[in-house]
């Protein structure tokens, strides 16, 4: 309840015990109309719920909105019907106690929706299996039925239910509903009959004419129109935009189903409907004071005997005749028209009112409990409210009657409630002064001095008593009653107001005056001994079962309605008082049945009468607020740091420390033996805005603390995790290391034991360590194997590998050379080719071979190009194959000149160096020979004939004198002319003289003329 007292400006309060200025009707009207216009219709005193009608469908009766009230504190919800259901069903389950919810209000003030809606709630609380879900089922569907042969519309409600209803709903100990029992009270029957202008017959008319199948219209010979109908057309009103009364058939069709009516009881059902029909429909003609029944009605007594299943010639008798025995003697006699149509009406009654009454029987049949012990009930009290009518009668006063004693009940129960409250908790109790109703209740019910007693004499009184005699005998036993009046005992200005043949009753909702007209009649309910014969010996199911033949033998005038209803009432008060009771108190805006208007003098008369002011006045007598003790303690005990956030003393204590801590004054408040108290609204008001405050801080405070909690839980989860992983992990490891061991240990024994027998043969202790040795030995040829063909090495191998190392290393050079010879350019070829010419030539036979080694041949030694001279010089365009620098020596004096030497394929040119002019020619095919020196020298002789104009020899050094021989063996292919000198060389000279050159070995080399005209060619010696 607190949580919404921020918005109390606006929506009032939700609790009219914490209004501050509870003594003021208007600020209590005012608190309904604020919420009124917000759409809260649900206001509480205490516990009892005030509800007004909202007249237009409200969004609150949701599935949602039945399980936000189920099983929560009463007063932490907003008021609502559902939580009033919860709280007596809890009460019922925990406590075993068996509840009652007494719905009360003015007719069209919402009590059977409110009855609805708690069955509904009290329906869904419970636990759901195929049994309760049947039974639940049926609790639900007893409902339209009820509502569509008990409802009718009247001025004040389209769905006025025209009969009590007590329902009790049976629980079993698990709190699922297993069944329930209907007591139903007072139809009113006369509505059958007749209907003020405006109003309506019971509904199950209406939905029978729109909602049968033409077949079954014509079984019951019936027209669709209303206004074919006497019973029907009267109200002149068959249509009404809130009703759908085809729809309504269907429903109640599929609703007998469930309650598991049979389709003969269906069929005997609407066959009695549709024979009131006929019945009202049936006219008398006169013949000298006899009624007889009109010509064109026979066909209607004819269809009601056949829908009764009785005889039509009896049934036209009995209309018409009256059979009374006097004297042990029966005598006969016909009626006149007038009694000829009472006797209909009260057939049409009688035959209707049994017809409920089988009805609600056969309900409870289907709701009964079986093979259950049953454990505890909630009893639902739904009955017809307080009604003044323009013209009102003795349903009315039933009625009325029956409302007073409600309130009887509420007042003793409420009151009774309240002191015994305060007195179980110890707190004095100070008396609060209200209407007591109980003087109307007498008026009505005492015994012998009561209106229904009177009016039992006067219809039993031999004599001729009339309504006009019972009116007499009232103002001359009740005419000094505070509460009765009539129009001869009134003051002048009263008499104004009431006529002749009424009388007023200052009930406790109101002056209700009441016309006795039929009064009598209607207590008697007399049905003629013939219409009863004829009855009970009709076949229709529902007849048979309801007019019983030994109703007929009964010698004891039967109880009148007035007495019936008294009794019945007074049992009800008994089975409610035995209950905890729950209140809904309803009350109607407007009279016009429209949402939104809140019509405040209608309103204001209303709270009046349902002495919600003294609810109110009683509840706030002592306090304003109260709850037990930990309920208090756990919402407030965040205000005080002793009480937050845990109190560990008794909830007791705990209101004591809370109560200092917040100044409560001495008269503000009392600590019960429950429950604390609490005088005023606004010492609750300032501890509840307080405790919103507080809320907030706490809020912040709990977030914070939470998520801390919740980093710290989330970190220590983490280490945990950790600590199990790197555990885990470390487990693995070892385990692994374990293995990894054993295995080695295995490895080296094996090893060790191969080792011992490598030198056996192949057997299965070495076999391994063999493969080993083998396998590296292999690893590491693989490892060492040569880079290149010239490197010889290659590993030691086993014993047992000598023939297979040799077969690798000749495999690799092989494949060395492969890959050599491939990789090898034409180029680099010859190259090689040339060099192994070079070896052929000189090896060991020249000691500057070995120095020429180390240079890769080239083709040209030339540091700048041939001069276009020299190439011009060079035959035929001849490619130059080699050229170089050399120094050449004359034939005579020895004289050196620089020169340069080309080779082609014919020739060997030689041309100056600096002019470029062809100094020598010596073609190949002429050339004879090369000579050189087997010392380290480069000088070398080329070897021509003299004769025909060549020059002959030719006498050259270079630098590059092997290459340049080789090259020249090469070209002019006189390999074989290749000599190799030692000492001494002659060559030709012109005129057919010899030169000498004497090769020697010095310190210094040179190349000189020696005095003995020979050239010295001096060489360092080997060692150099
Ligand atoms: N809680 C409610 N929500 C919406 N409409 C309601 C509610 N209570 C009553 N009514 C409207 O008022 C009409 C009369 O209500 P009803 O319960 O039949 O009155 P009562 O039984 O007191 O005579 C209903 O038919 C419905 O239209
Ligand atoms: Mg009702």
């Amino acid at each position: 309840m607190e949580s919404a007292l921020t918005a109390r400006d606006r929506v009032g309060v939700q609790d009219f015990v914490l209004l501050e200025n509870y003594t003021s009707e208007n600020a209590f009207i005012e608190n309904l109309r604020k919420r009124f216009s917000e759409k809260l219709i649900y206001t509480y005193i205490g516990s009892v719920l005030v509800s007004v009608n909202p007249y237009r469908p409200l969004n609150i009766y949701t599935p949602y909105h039945q399980e936000k009230y189920q099983g929560v504190n009463f007063y932490e919800m907003p008021p609502h019907v559902y939580a009033i259901s919860d709280n007596a069903y809890r009460s019922m389950r925990n406590e075993y106690r068996d509840q009652c919810i007494l719905i009360s209000g003015e007719s069209g003030s919402g009590k059977t929706e409110a009855s609805k809606y708690i069955l509904q709630y009290l329906s869904i609380c419970s636990s759901n299996n195929e049994k309760v879900e049947y039974i639940k089922s049926r609790l639900l569907q007893s409902n339209p039925v009820l509502e569509a042969f008990g409802n009718a519309k009247t001025h004040r409600n389209d769905n006025s239910s025209r009969f009590g209803k007590y329902m009790d709903i049976q629980f079993d100990y698990r709190g699922a509903p297993i069944g329930g029992h209907i007591l139903n009270y007072l139809l009113e029957k006369s509505r059958v009959v007749h209907q003020a202008q405006g109003e309506r017959n019971f509904h199950i008319f209406y939905q029978l004419l729109e909602g049968a199948d033409d077949e079954l219209m014509s079984r019951m010979r019936l027209k669709r129109n209303p206004d074919n109908y006497h019973y029907l057309a009267q109200g002149k009103c068959a249509k009404v935009s809130s009703i759908n009364d085809k729809n309504d058939f269907l429903t109640i069709k599929k609703a007998l189903k469930v309650l598991s009516f049979s389709d003969e009881q269906v069929t005997a059902l609407f066959y009695i409907v549709a024979s009131v029909l006929h019945l009202g429909n049936i006219n008398f003609t006169d013949s000298g004071g006899r009624a007889n029944i009109a010509k064109e009605s026979m066909a209607d007594v004819q269809t009601v005997a056949a829908l009764l299943d009785c005889e039509a010639a009896q049934l036209e008798k009995a209309l018409t005749h009256r059979t009374i025995e006097a004297n042990r003697e029966k005598m006969c006699s016909p009626l006149n028209v007038d009694q000829a149509v009472y006797a209909r009406d009260a057939l049409a009654k009688a035959v209707y009112g049994r017809m409920f009454d089988w009805l609600v029987h056969t309900i409870n049949e289907s709701l009964s409990v079986q093979n259950q012990v049953r454990r505890s009930l909630i009893g639902l009290l739904d009955i017809y409210g307080f009604e003044i009518f323009q013209k009102n009668s003795f349903e009315q006063f039933c009625i009325n009657y029956c409302n007073e004693k409600l309130q009887q009940l509420f007042i003793e129960l409420t009151l009774k409630q309240e002191q015994e409250e305060y007195r179980a908790e110890g707190i004095a109790w100070e008396p609060v002064e209200y209407f007591n109703n109980k003087i109307i209740c007498d008026l009505v019910e005492e015994r012998h001095k009561g209106i229904i007693d009177i009016m039992d004499e006067e219809c039993l009184r031999p004599g001729d008593p009339t309504d006009q005699t019972f009116l007499k005998k009232l103002e001359e036993t009740v005419g000094e009653h505070p509460h009765f009046i009539t129009h001869a005992l009134g003051d002048s200005k009263l008499r104004k107001t009431i006529q002749y043949d009424e009388f007023r009753m200052i009930h406790y909702a109101g002056d209700v005056t009441y016309g006795v007209e039929g009064f009598l009649d209607k207590n008697n309910d007399l049905l003629f001994r013939d219409l009863k014969e004829t009855m009970s010996e009709a076949s229709n199911t529902v007849i048979k079962n309801t007019f019983l033949k030994s109703e007929l033998t009964k010698l004891k005038r039967p109880e009148t309605v007035g007495t019936q209803f008294r009794s019945s009432l007074n049992k009800l008060m008994e089975i409610l008082m035995s209950k905890e009771p729950s209140y809904v108190r309803c009350i109607k805006p407007n009279d016009t049945k429209q949402p939104d208007r809140f019509e405040e003098t209608l309103v204001r008369h209303q709270v009046k009468y349902l002495g919600l002011m003294e609810n109110l006045r009683v509840r706030r007598a002592g306090f304003a607020y109260r709850r037990t003790h930990d309920v208090f303690v756990k919402r407030y005990k965040s205000l005080c740091p002793d009480t937050w956030p845990h109190y560990r003393g008794s909830a007791k204590d705990g209101v004591q420390t809370l109560c200092q801590y917040l100044q409560y004054k001495e008269d503000e408040y009392r600590v019960g033996k429950t429950k604390i108290f609490i005088r005023f609204p606004k010492t609750l008001f300032a501890t509840e805005d307080a405790f919103q405050l507080r809320k907030h801080e706490l809020a912040a405070l709990m977030q914070a603390t939470w998520r801390g909690f919740r980093q710290w839980k989330l970190f220590h989860r983490m280490r945990n995790a950790v600590t199990t992983i790197s555990s885990q992990w470390k487990r693995v490891q070892a385990q692994r290391l374990k293995e990894k061991r054993k295995k080695a240990v295995d490895v080296v024994r094996k090893f060790i034991i191969g080792f011992i027998n490598r030198g056996k043969p192949r057997c299965p202790e070495n076999a391994n360590f063999l493969d080993y040795v083998r396998i590296s030995y292999l690893h590491r040829c693989r490892d060492k194997l040569p880079k290149n063909v010239l490197d010889k090495s290659w590993p030691t191998p086993p014993a047992a590998l000598t023939e297979t190392a040799e077969l690798l290393q000749r495999l690799n050079m092989q494949n060395m050379t492969r890959r050599y010879v491939k990789r090898t350019t034409p180029e680099k070829k010859r190259a090689m080719e040339e060099k192994v010419v070079a070896s052929e030539l000189f090896r060991d036979k020249k000691e500057s071979y070995e120095d020429s080694l180390k240079r890769p041949f080239t083709d040209k030694r030339l540091t700048e190009p041939m001069k276009p001279k020299m190439m011009a010089m060079i035959e035929g365009g001849e490619k130059v194959a080699y050229s170089c620098h050399v120094t050449k020596y004359d034939r005579h004096g020895y004289h050196a000149r620089e020169r340069v030497l080309a080779i082609t394929s014919k020739s060997s040119y030689l041309f100056d160096s600096k002019d470029g002019k062809l100094k020598q020619k010596i073609g190949h095919d002429i050339l004879t020979g090369i000579s050189i020196s087997n010392l380290s020298d480069d000088l070398f002789v080329l070897h021509a004939p003299v004769e025909n104009k060549e020059k002959g020899d030719m006498i050259v050094r270079s630098e590059y004198s092997i290459e340049a021989v080789t090259k020249i063996a090469i070209l002019s292919g006189k390999k074989s002319e290749v000599r190799i000198v030692t000492k001494n060389l002659a060559h030709e000279m012109a005129g057919g003289k010899q030169g000498q050159i004497e090769f020697i070995v010095g310190p210094e080399p040179s190349i000189t003329k020696a005095k003995s005209g020979n050239l010295i060619v001096v060489s360092t010696g080997r060692s150099r």
